[in-house]
């Protein structure tokens, strides 16, 4: 007997290792390793989700055509150019099966989501890498890897892990740079949280031309992880080839109804992004005075620095947290060993978290 093979380079992928959310033994638990969303969806989605239970003997709208058009409204855009998700993940999977196979580059940054590297080697193709600034995307070290093999750039605005995020300006500079048949994906999971004047999460490139893709999501400002509902806003080609590759049903009933309640209440999205503010400004400020380096952050969470010695290093400080029920996230994998990345949580939540780093870094 032999057992089937899979294809070259699939058993060369990492899994993905999602961030933990038990701690044995700990009397509560803080989850802070997901950049979920700590105050919870919005009560409409909870109660539009509930409601859609009464259906589910019946399959979803395929083309999510009611959602589309909210989306369409809610960030102004154009809905036939909108394709719904299994989470923003499903979409970035299929453009990388769609786009690129063995032969081909995919193309992103030093600390790009880890997602990316898994996707292109799924898709045969092989990641390539440039290096970050300062924990920044560096726009010219893209440039500088693209061969004729690249077909698609992943770019997250902000990234995931550093939390940073690059201007308008310098997104259309990579576009210009780029060369026109290489597809720009803007990953925008974090799009909502970002208050700059000078961010855009990338619709009007997309308008601009063919060859640009935005995804967005509703696991985080939304907080609607667990139904994974993602979205991309994708130039007419894209689109149609999207809805060529795409599961019929790849989106729940369920998490069509209770995506657009959320969508309708702003008023629960403005009070998530303005706490995120509070309390991300606070703790950054809380743990800098405690002698850690906290890079600044667009994002529900930062990525935190720690000292190099073996009793305050990033390591010890993950299993002390850990030990007392506050999870955050190691980002070694994302070649970030000294640093660990904590999602913003709730008032006490934060409250927890520097009161027991304080305890950590005072222990000697
Ligand atoms: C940068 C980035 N892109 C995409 C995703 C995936 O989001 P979704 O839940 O929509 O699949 C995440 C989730 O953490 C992320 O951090």
């Amino acid at each position: 007997m032999s057992t089937p093979t899979p294809r070259p380079g699939i058993l060369d992928i990492d899994p993905y290792v999602a961030g933990d959310s038990d701690a044995p033994g700990a009397a509560r638990i803080i989850k802070l390793s997901s950049n979920e969303c700590s105050l919870g969806p919005s009560p409409l989605a909870v109660a539009a989700f509930r409601e859609a239970g009464e259906y589910l003997n019946r399959y979803p709208d395929s083309a999510a055509g009611d959602l589309r058009k909210a989306i369409a409204g809610n960030y102004n855009l154009d809905a036939e150019k909108i394709v719904c998700g299994n989470g923003s993940d499903e979409l970035l999977t299929l453009l990388a099966q769609a786009y690129a196979g063995p032969g081909d580059e995919v193309l992103f940054s030093e600390h790009g989501f880890l997602v990316y590297p898994i996707i292109a080697r799924f898709a045969g193709a092989a990641p390539v890498s440039a290096p970050e600034r300062d924990l920044k995307v560096d726009v010219d070290a893209l440039l500088g890897k693209v061969t004729e093999k690249t077909r698609i750039v992943f770019v997250a605005n902000p990234g995931n892990p550093t939390g940073s995020y690059l201007p308008a300006t310098e997104i259309a500079r990579l576009r210009e740079g780029l060369p026109e048949h290489v597809l720009l994906v803007l990953d925008g999971a974090y799009a909502e949280y970002v208050t700059a004047d000078d961010y855009s999460p990338g619709g009007d490139l997309v308008d601009a031309g063919d060859n640009v893709v935005m995804t967005r999501t509703f696991s985080k400002i939304f907080g609607l992880s667990g139904l994974r509902l993602g979205w991309c806003y994708a130039p007419d080609a894209v689109v149609d080839v999207l809805n060529r590759v795409r599961g019929p049903f790849n989106v729940s009933g369920p998490a069509q109804a209770a995506a657009l309640a959320a969508l309708a209440d702003s008023a629960h999205t403005e009070k998530i992004r303005a706490e995120n503010e509070t309390w991300r400004a606070w703790t950054s400020k809380e743990l800098s005075a405690l002698g850690l380096e906290v890079a600044s952050s667009v994002t529900n969470f930062i990525t935190v620095r720690f000292p190099n010695d073996p009793a305050h290093n990033a390591e010890a400080a993950n299993a002390f947290l850990t030990a007392d029920g506050i999870l955050p996230r190691k980002i070694a994998n994302y070649g970030l060993p000294g640093s660990l990345r904590i999602t913003i949580g709730t008032e006490s939540e934060m409250g927890e978290l520097v009161a027991a780093l304080t305890r950590f870094m005072e222990a000697s």
